[in-house]
């Protein structure tokens, strides 16, 4: 225990959130940071700070005014500079208010690193190109760009994502079945509005989805997960539309097998129900091609949702449904008269963004980039967990590792006392799903797709494992997050 608080100290080291309040000169700016950080304890004597290149890079500085912030912090007595060993707050850093570090699960509240999955690293938003889209857009908008919104959305946006979806996901999508929101929940409490429930989701998936879903009055049933994806052999006339996530389930991470693409359209087909197509991070796929959405197959009975929260930022808050024709009216209508949910603004900014090919430029980028960090990973894991199995690695921010059973909890808990957030698998799992999955496990193969190999044997996680992302952390804290991750995980 003693060693996790000494870590934290190296930790904080490496990564250093500040909050840079104040205009005018950023030198001062930063060193009136970082005296409150010392003063307040944030920052213990003998915490070593980040090199001053990459607190640069963190906080979008430029490197001399962070060089220089050090160097003015080192006369003034707060901060100290050892050859070979960096910057550290001086021992006896001004004043001296004793720094009580509570032995408690607080720690928890406040991790240190974070490897929850979710959102890419802030600090690679596409500044400089977004605002020369944003320039752009601004300058060629039309007058009724700033007057109340259609709430169709920008047609610029979607003639720009009809064009995309198309050549990068095999969707088939006029504009006109393209319907703006500010993202999947959104797209999802719309459908819930107008396809009513009761619907069918995969055991493993976003809660707040589900969530969001039974506060619009959808109940949803469990449908096994194995390592072919849902089971959708597990439909019936009974359910109003399935929530899928083909390209890359949420959270195991495999794609939905061929044969069950197939079949959960013919079911579609049968019934009427909705396939309901969450595809949140279909453009990261390393091993080979992206999965092609499955509304390629069907524009008629699937419904995609599509938004920029994995790829620039969750806080835009642009995303899109690309919609059978026959919903196409009722979702516009329950939206509201005007578009009220994303600016017409961002939307023009994003369509000149993906015409231009800065969104293309993105996407490869971070691809690149997620899949380093999913070799560093894979690699320290091979290093200092080879017992552990890591798996969903083709694709996506995140991956699964796969722990001895009854582990998770208390590995979930190792790590919150190692500083680091990170989430197990059960945090994901639909409430009953253990009697659904074992229930259709008992029925085995049917007609409606491949049932899929046991799955201890295929891969897919078992009850136990973590959830981990490893887009979020900034660069030059993700060593030490995966550091804080492989003490955490159980011996072999
Ligand atoms: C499974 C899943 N679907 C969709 C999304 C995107 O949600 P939204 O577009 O509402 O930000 C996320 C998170 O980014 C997700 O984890």
């Amino acid at each position: 225990m003693t060693d996790s608080w000494v870590n934290s100290a190296e930790i904080l080291g490496s990564d250093l959130p500040l909050e840079l309040s104040g205009t005018g000169n950023r030198r001062a700016v930063l060193m009136a940071a970082l005296r409150d950080a010392v003063r307040s304890g944030r920052l213990a004597p003998g915490t070593r700070l980040p090199p001053y290149r990459s607190l640069a890079a963190d906080l979008g500085l430029a490197r001399n005014t962070v060089a220089d912030a050090y160097a003015e912090l080192v006369a003034e007595g707060w901060l100290a500079a050892r050859q070979g060993s960096g910057t550290r707050v001086a021992e006896r850093a001004v004043p001296v208010t004793p720094v009580h570090r509570p032995r408690t699960p607080e720690r928890a509240a406040r991790p240190v690193h974070d490897l929850v999955q979710g959102q890419p690293d802030p600090s690679v938003f596409p500044r400089t190109a977004w605002l020369a889209s944003a320039r752009r857009a601004l300058a060629a908008a039309p007058d009724d760009a700033f007057g109340p919104g259609d709430p169709h959305g920008r047609p610029e946006l979607r003639r720009a994502l009809a064009g995309y979806l198309a050549r990068v996901r095999g969707v088939r999508a006029a504009p006109e079945r393209i319907v703006l929101c500010s993202g999947a929940a959104h797209g999802l409490r719309l459908l819930a509005e107008v396809v009513g429930g009761p619907w069918a989701a995969e055991e493993y998936g976003l809660p707040f989805h589900r969530e969001l879903l039974a506060s619009h009055g959808v109940g949803t049933r469990p449908l096994h997960v194995d390592a072919d994806g849902a089971r959708v052999d597990g439909l019936t006339r009974r359910d109003r539309a399935v929530l899928l996530t083909p390209a890359h389930q949420f959270p195991t991470g495999g794609p939905l097998h061929p044969a069950r693409r197939a079949a959960v359209v013919d079911w579609a087909r049968a019934t009427g129900g909705l396939v309901v197509e969450d595809d949140y991070d279909g453009e990261f796929r390393y091993d080979r091609q992206p999965v092609g959405a499955v509304q390629g197959l069907d524009p008629e009975h699937v419904a995609l949702l599509g938004s920029v929260s994995k790829s620039l930022s969750p806080t835009l808050r642009i995303g899109w449904m690309v919609l059978p024709q026959r919903l196409v009216a009722s979702v516009v209508a329950v939206k509201g008269e005007r578009e009220q949910w994303s600016s017409a603004t961002e939307q023009l900014t994003l369509a000149d963004f993906v015409e231009s090919g800065a969104y293309d430029r993105q996407v490869r980028r971070m691809r690149q980039r997620h899949r380093r960090r999913r070799d560093q990973l894979v690699a320290a894991l091979e290093r200092r967990a080879p017992h552990v199995r890591v798996t969903g690695i083709a694709a996506g921010l995140h991956a699964v590792l796969e722990l001895p059973p009854g582990t998770e909890r208390s590995a979930v808990r190792a790590a919150a006392w190692q500083g680091l957030a990170v989430e197990g698998l059960a945090d994901y799992l639909h409430p009953g799903a253990e009697r659904a999955g074992r229930a259709e496990g008992a029925r085995g193969a049917s007609n409606a797709g491949p049932a899929g190999p046991a799955d201890a044997a295929a891969g897919v996680p078992g009850r136990d494992g973590l959830v981990v992302g490893y887009a979020t952390p900034a660069e030059s804290a993700y060593p030490e997050a995966l550091e804080a991750l492989c003490r955490a995980l159980p011996p072999g």
